[in-house]
């Protein structure tokens, strides 16, 4: 599959992609690591997500072990604009990676602020970054200086609830040579608990002149309408909203889709996971297929045995017994 001929939005590649020139309210599907590999990025871009990001890749990892971080890093060239985001702690190593970002022909690079994982915040990135200013700027710094893409950043409000960083860190990070930023605004200590605050989101964007997204509990196309009401964003990034719901990217779409367009789709995505990664992709695939039929009258059972699918056979086989349950039952 090298272009889909139901996308209008991807930005001709020889032209450099610059934040600046999206039209405002441009959604993206915002990364999310075990979640936004190529193959759902496929299905989001199918639906009219217009900015799609990688999951998160290790600098030191992919400077260390290139090949280790295949998967992460692997995309079609009509997802684009494509973003990579990094996580890493050391300014000359997300540099080079950012350059291995580059030369591998992503539009951008982003930098992950804002992981909670202790194994992350433990090694000094991702949200513990939020901790340490200076050295969050030394990174923006030198991956700006080290290549020509745009180098964003993804961060929280702070790392702890007590210690709001915002926005005199956004002010920070675009200062340092961030061409977009784009706020969750929780804290690490919050992780996921409570809701986000988008008054903070509010506040970069009046205090930033770059593009701001805004990030966070955005579940619904109601939500992203809201969010760019209430905080002035130019871009939202869908995150859990997608999961299972890829449709929530399309701009006229009032509900859910029907079961049988569902289905279709989960089987889409279904044989991408296999094209990009045998039958392991089946196994990576249970969790999505739960999210796909979250919430049909009587799939509960269903989504129980879809936990249980180890090859693209088992799927169809499934479906088909559950449609013809159905059938009789009618
Ligand atoms: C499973 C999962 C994985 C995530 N992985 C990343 C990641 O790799 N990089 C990142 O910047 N944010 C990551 N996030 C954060 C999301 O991009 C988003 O900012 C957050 O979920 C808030 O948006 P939401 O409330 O609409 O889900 C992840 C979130 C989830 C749920």
């Amino acid at each position: 599959m090298s272009e889909n001929p139901n996308l209008t939005q991807t930005v001709k590649q020889d032209k450099k992609f610059s934040w600046s020139d999206l039209p405002a309210g441009y959604e993206c599907l915002s990364p999310m690591a075990g979640v936004t590999d190529t193959a759902f990025r496929q299905i989001c871009k199918r639906h009219g997500a217009d900015v799609v990001f990688t999951e998160m890749a290790s600098a030191n990892m992919m400077l260390a072990a290139p090949t280790r971080n295949e998967a992460f890093l692997r995309y079609e060239e009509w997802e684009r604009p494509i973003i990579g985001q990094i996580m890493g702690g050391d300014p000359k190593v997300m540099a080079e990676a950012a350059r291995v970002i580059e030369e591998m022909g992503f539009d951008g690079v982003d930098v992950n602020m804002g992981c909670p994982e202790k194994k992350i915040v433990g090694n000094a990135c991702g949200s513990s970054l939020l901790r340490d200013g200076d050295m969050a700027a030394r990174i923006v710094e030198a991956m700006a200086n080290a290549v020509n893409i745009p180098v964003s950043v993804k961060m929280r409000s702070g790392f702890y609830d007590s210690d709001i960083v915002q926005p005199q860190f956004a002010i920070r990070m675009e200062n340092a040579g961030a061409a977009a930023l784009a706020i969750h605004p929780r804290t690490k200590e919050q992780a996921y608990k409570g809701s986000a605050d988008w008054t903070i989101t509010r506040q970069i964007v009046e205090n930033v002149g770059v593009p701001v997204g805004g990030s966070g509990d955005v579940m619904d196309r109601e939500a992203i309408r809201r969010l760019r009401e209430e905080t002035g964003v130019q871009g939202i990034w869908v995150a859990r909203g997608a999961m299972g719901n890829p449709w929530i990217f399309e701009r006229e779409r009032t509900e859910r889709p029907p079961l049988a367009e569902v289905i279709e789709t989960a089987l889409e995505h279904a044989r991408l996971m296999v094209k990009y990664k045998g039958n392991h992709g089946m196994i990576e695939m249970r969790k999505h297929l739960t999210w796909y039929f979250n919430g049909f009258p009587g799939a509960a059972a269903l989504r129980e045995q879809m936990k249980t699918v180890n090859v693209y056979e088992d799927l169809v086989r499934l479906i088909e017994q559950h449609q013809l349950l159905e059938r009789f039952a009618a």
